[in-house]
């Protein structure tokens, strides 16, 4: 089976994305199922905020939560920033992983804003609203070197993102059997 970790900045179409393609294989008779960093931040993964440290422990819990669905048949798309190279490069040693850039310039992502996450990054200094180490803004996000394959989610549609993607997948597991 396959595990697809995704990296990219916050709203950059990770969420969206990982539910069209699961739909998709869902449709064509696979088991799929989606890590998503925002919704393990509410439960295994609420105690840990954003530094470097505690965005590694996340991104290495949610992958232990993807080897058992891997092992159980599934493909699993996890849905994080997972900005760190070294940790992407860690987990793409497993011959089951593969990386998805999904790229869209910050000016973009500002621009679209949907959460509004980015306009409180950019508060002034001291402003209690203001989100701070926001990734791609006051926080590192690693340009990923080594990715099997990348989404420019700024100038593709979605669904041409999506059957990117479809596409990829059924590549790659065709290629293991
Ligand atoms: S990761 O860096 O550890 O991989 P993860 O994907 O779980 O991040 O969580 C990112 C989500 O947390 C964002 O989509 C956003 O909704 C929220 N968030 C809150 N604070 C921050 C922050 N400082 N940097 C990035 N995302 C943040």
């Amino acid at each position: 089976m396959i595990l697809l970790q995704f990296t990219g900045l916050s709203g950059s179409g990770k969420t969206t994305l990982a539910e069209n393609v699961r739909h998709l294989l869902i449709e064509n008779g696979y088991k799929a199922e989606i890590i998503d960093g925002d919704v393990y931040r509410k439960t295994i993964c609420k105690d840990l905020g954003f530094s470097k440290e505690d965005r590694c422990e996340n991104v290495k819990r949610l992958f232990d939560v993807g080897k058992n669905f891997v092992a159980s048949n599934t493909i699993v798309l996890m849905s994080v920033i997972n900005p760190y190279e070294n940790l992407r490069n860690e987990l793409r040693m497993n011959e089951f992983v593969r990386t998805i850039f999904l790229d869209c310039s910050i000016d973009n992502l500002i621009r679209r804003d949907p959460k509004g996450l980015y306009k409180k990054a950019l508060l002034p200094d001291g402003d209690i609203n203001k989100i701070k180490n926001f990734t791609g803004i006051s926080d590192v996000f690693e340009t990923p070197l080594k990715a099997d394959l990348v989404l420019k989610t700024d100038s593709e549609t979605v669904s041409f993102s999506t059957n990117k993607l479809y596409n990829f997948i059924i590549d790659n597991i065709t290629e293991e059997v």
